[in-house]
């Protein structure tokens, strides 16, 4: 018998878990064609952005952490770099897994590249076409590394074959992040996280910003917020607020208003359930996030995406996301114009639970 496959995925932000976790749940129902290890950049450390994760999608503790931390970008991408190039060494896997867009996502990817190992990309061919955002950059030069690439939707095997990508190392397998949702919705219910917290159905916003091009600026900051409190008269807006975003929020006279009256209240980063949570019993969603923008799709909430582009439109096409930019005047006519009883769509193709399932079939056929 030939030996198992050596899978080494990585994770290093908030997003990555929750599209890890089914990949690595499948890997470990196939120990007879698999081994698979994790590896931790560190990116983000805050047990409230990265512990509670595992804990919540019960990942295994990763083998690897490389407790990088943050720093500027090239500062962080090269201290996972230099980091990770002795491990994958040691480990020498047959294929590094890479997820999402971050800084970890790029920095493994390049790594392994030039050590000769095969490179899959889960979530490749998202485009938003904004250089400007750390993200694309990081899309963009993943897929051109990546021997294996998993798409979540069909605009991208478009994108990724217009950059010079082979058509067939293009796998369309639907979303990991809904397996996660479809996974764990129930328990989220469980948890009644709304009422917990003196909130009542569908009588809520909730709010989450953590875009630089949002949130560093605290004239932009000001302007978002601008909108938002009007929105606020209506539903009270709930605001986990991302570490980031926290010295933003301080300093923002408009935030304290809203504060001291009561239309905004502030919480910590949340658990993945109970956010989940959260986010079904909303009457809308306001983010910049993308992974929101995919789940507020599945869970048939309003989501007004605070941002001018996409890099992913079938929640547009296909969802309940209305891309509504960052100018008050256009936000606020968005919210005013939404027919919040109108009824979710019915989803995406392939997001339905099963897209860790169609990695594993292929890593399975690269291993034979
Ligand atoms: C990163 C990702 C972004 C993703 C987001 C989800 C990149 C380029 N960006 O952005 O795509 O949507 O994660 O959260 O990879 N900090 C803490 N504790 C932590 C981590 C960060 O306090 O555990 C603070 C630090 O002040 C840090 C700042 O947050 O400087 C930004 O962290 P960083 O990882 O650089 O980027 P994010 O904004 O979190």
């Amino acid at each position: 018998m030939s030996r198992p496959y050596r899978v080494l995925s990585i994770v290093g932000a908030r997003p990555n878990f929750m599209k890890v976790a089914p990949i690595v749940a499948e890997l470990g129902r196939h120990p007879d064609t698999f081994t698979s290890r994790i590896v931790h950049t560190g990116q983000h450390y805050d047990e409230k952005l990265s512990k509670v994760f595992f804990e919540d999608l019960g990942i295994p503790r990763p083998d690897v952490n490389l407790n990088v931390g943050s720093g500027s970008h090239a500062q962080q991408t090269a201290a996972v770099m230099a980091a990770f190039e002795p491990v994958l060494l040691e480990h020498a896997p047959d294929v590094v897994l890479v997820v999402g867009d971050v800084n970890s996502t790029i920095a493994c990817a390049l790594v392994a590249t030039k050590l000769g190992v095969t490179v899959a990309h889960v979530e490749a061919g998202l485009r938003s076409r904004d250089r400007s955002m750390p993200e694309e950059v990081n899309r963009v030069l993943t897929d051109q590394i990546s021997d294996l690439l998993f798409t979540t939707e069909e605009s991208a095997a478009d994108n990724l074959v217009r950059e010079g990508i082979a058509r067939e190392s293009v796998h369309f397998v639907g979303n990991v992040m809904i397996d996660t949702l479809l996974q764990h919705r129930d328990k989220a219910r469980a948890l009644d996280t709304p009422r917990r917290n003196g909130l009542s159905a569908k009588a809520y916003g909730l709010l989450t910003l953590h875009r630089p091009s949002n949130v560093d600026d605290p004239a932009a900051f000001e302007q978002l917020l601008s909108a938002l409190s009007e929105i606020a008269r209506d539903v009270p807006i709930v605001f986990p607020v991302h570490p980031r975003t926290r010295p933003r929020v301080a300093s923002s006279p408009l935030a304290t208003a809203m504060v001291a009256d009561g239309r905004l209240r502030l919480l910590e980063p949340l658990p993945y359930l109970e956010f989940v949570g959260l986010m079904e019993s909303s009457a809308v969603v306001l983010t910049d996030s993308g992974g929101i923008q995919e789940e507020t799709t599945i869970l048939g909430v309003p989501c007004l995406t605070l941002r001018e582009n996409t890099e992913r439109p079938v929640t547009i096409t296909h969802g309940t996301n209305h891309l509504v930019g960052t100018s008050p005047e256009r936000i606020l006519a968005s919210w005013r114009g939404l027919d919040r009883t109108a009824a979710a769509p019915p989803p995406p193709p392939l997001w339905d639970g099963r897209a860790a399932v169609r990695i594993v079939e292929v890593l399975r056929q690269q291993s034979s």
